[in-house]
């Protein structure tokens, strides 16, 4: 596992992007695995700025994201899909027929989501997946106790996950209560895995997750078992490692990306 420590919030998003972009420039039609949160958006906000700088261009891209809340429909402000359109897709120049997003409204959820998954391997798999860290160490909505070998499908949210978005809703008991997800499984499958996290309510999940045991109490902690899985951190978020030296000389070493 490659871990980044950045001096802060827009130093890692510009460093996860430019991840993205060194996928595109050497694989233009890539399957980029998207994530919601508060997390992504600086990242997000980079990607929309190279692009209307000209410098990287989305029209072959296809897009799976990892999770939805169950029951929230597609224009509500709360849902993955508005927050989507929203802060990315809205601004870049995806195909719309290539985004996919968990549907929140399906009347056969099992359905649904054996149709992603195959969705996902008809379109020959995830070349990046983006993703955030709970502060509980899911990834997606893998709470604490899923199997590291899950596939997409529906999961309740755990009490600190419902108190920690909560944020973003009206009143605590407006957060639905469960979501449909990929799986760490799923996630697992992705080529190439890229978690952003930042702040210091991140630090015990990411120490947790990057140096503690592979278990399925902190889902994050199955990229242990991935062959190219990097983990971009600010300062804060990094407070709790105790290898950072180490992560700093590897990363200080690395040779640039090469380009198509
Ligand atoms: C959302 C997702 C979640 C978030 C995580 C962190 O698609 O997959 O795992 O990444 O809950 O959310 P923020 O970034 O809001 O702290």
């Amino acid at each position: 596992m490659e871990v980044v420590i950045k001096r802060d919030y827009g130093q890692m998003s510009k460093a996860a992007a430019q991840l993205v972009v060194d996928v595109l420039n050497t694989k233009p039609n890539a399957v980029l695995g998207m994530a919601t949160g508060s997390t992504p958006l600086g990242l997000y906000q980079e990607l929309v700025r190279l692009h209307q700088a000209g410098q990287v261009d989305f029209s072959r891209v296809t897009t799976f994201n990892l999770d939805e809340y169950v029951g929230l429909p597609a224009n509500h402000p709360q849902s993955y899909h508005y927050f989507m359109h929203e802060h990315f897709f809205q601004h870049v120049n995806i195909p719309r027929h290539n985004i996919n997003i968990p549907s929140g409204t399906t009347s056969n959820y099992p359905a649904f989501c054996q149709w992603y998954e195959r969705r996902i391997e008809e379109c020959g798999g995830i070349d990046l997946q983006i993703l955030g860290i709970g502060s509980d160490g899911h990834i997606a909505f893998n709470e604490p106790g899923s199997s590291l070998s899950s596939r997409t499908r529906l999961k309740t949210l755990s009490k600190q996950t419902i108190d920690d978005n909560a944020r973003f809703f009206d009143a605590r008991e407006d957060v639905p209560v469960y979501a449909i997800t990929m799986g760490v499984g799923t996630i697992l499958d992705a080529r190439k895995l890229v978690l952003v996290a930042s702040g210091k309510t991140k630090a015990k999940a990411i120490a947790q997750a990057v140096e503690g045991p592979v278990t399925s109490m902190v889902t994050a902690s199955a990229l242990q078992l991935h062959r190219d899985a990097s983990v971009l951190v600010d300062e804060e978020a990094a407070a709790g490692l105790t290898m950072r030296d180490y992560y700093e000389f590897i990363y200080a070493a690395k040779p640039a990306a090469p380009r198509a």
